[in-house]
């Protein structure tokens, strides 16, 4: 059985004392061991919001980083300094981040290398936009962004990676995916892990579903077969990620 992961994505929100103070509200409401629970904050919070929850279970995620150790690339973060600042995920090609700041499947593969050679785990994030559902081309588009990602990385660490599925029109959209179109799309990608890399790391990997997620239709959604969790961005930042955690308790 997959734990059930509910990741927040709170992008470019929050100033660090903001930060502090949505992660002191939310902290014991979504501290549980039925969940494995994880705010991916700006990179400016990581260090105060790691300090804020350093005796609770939630993990913190960084929203992106760079692919090199170190050195003359002003403004990027090493994954090396993800790790002292005591993170534990890393969100890797977000579509936000392939379409405003043009991260290529290439440049994308780069960095889930660089994170796991360091040991982060990474959301790998997945998704295709409105023009290529209404062509039919969505699952063969996705699994050419899955085959890319993992180009080169070996079964053993592709178990504790995450994949994201987000598709981009259902993103901050509130048009969510039904349970269905989501299952339909996760359920390929595993099967793409399990061409790549066999059954036993394609039933241990988990997969997320992201796109206006929120408290009312979470649990249906994340009651699909092949759906593990969530990857929350707008409800993350309200008192509803709690209801969004605990989506089994109603
Ligand atoms: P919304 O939940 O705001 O649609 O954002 C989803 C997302 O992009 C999470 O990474």
């Amino acid at each position: 059985m997959r734990k059930k992961m509910v990741a927040g994505n709170w992008k470019m929100n929050m100033t660090p004392s903001q930060a502090v103070k949505l992660a002191k509200e939310l902290k014991p409401k979504v501290d549980t061991n039925e969940v494995d629970v994880v705010f991916c904050v700006p990179a400016i919070d990581i260090v105060p919001v790691v300090n804020e929850l350093k005796d609770s279970g939630i993990k913190v995620g960084a929203e992106n980083m760079f692919y090199e150790e170190k050195g003359a690339y002003t403004g990027e973060l090493s994954p090396e300094m993800l790790i002292d600042a005591g993170v534990t995920y890393v969100i890797i090609g977000h579509s936000e981040r392939r379409q405003y700041f043009h991260e290529t499947d290439e440049v994308i593969n780069k960095k889930m290398r660089k994170a796991i050679e360091h040991k982060l785990l990474p959301i790998l994030c997945c998704g295709e936009s409105l023009e290529q559902r209404e062509k039919g081309v969505t699952i063969e588009f996705i699994k050419k962004q899955i085959a890319s990602a993992f180009k080169y990385i070996p079964p053993e660490n592709v178990i504790n990676c995450v994949i994201a599925y987000e598709p981009i029109w259902a993103i901050g959209t509130g048009r969510v995916a039904t349970a269905e179109q989501a299952q339909e799309v996760c359920e390929a990608i595993r099967g793409s892990i399990r061409d790549i890399y066999g059954a036993v790391v394609a039933e241990r990997i988990r997969i997320l579903y992201g796109g206006s997620v929120n408290a009312a239709n979470a649990s249906q959604i994340f009651s699909m077969p092949d759906i593990d969790g969530g990857l929350v961005g707008g409800a993350s930042l309200k008192p509803e990620f709690a209801d969004i955690v605990n989506y089994n308790k109603k």
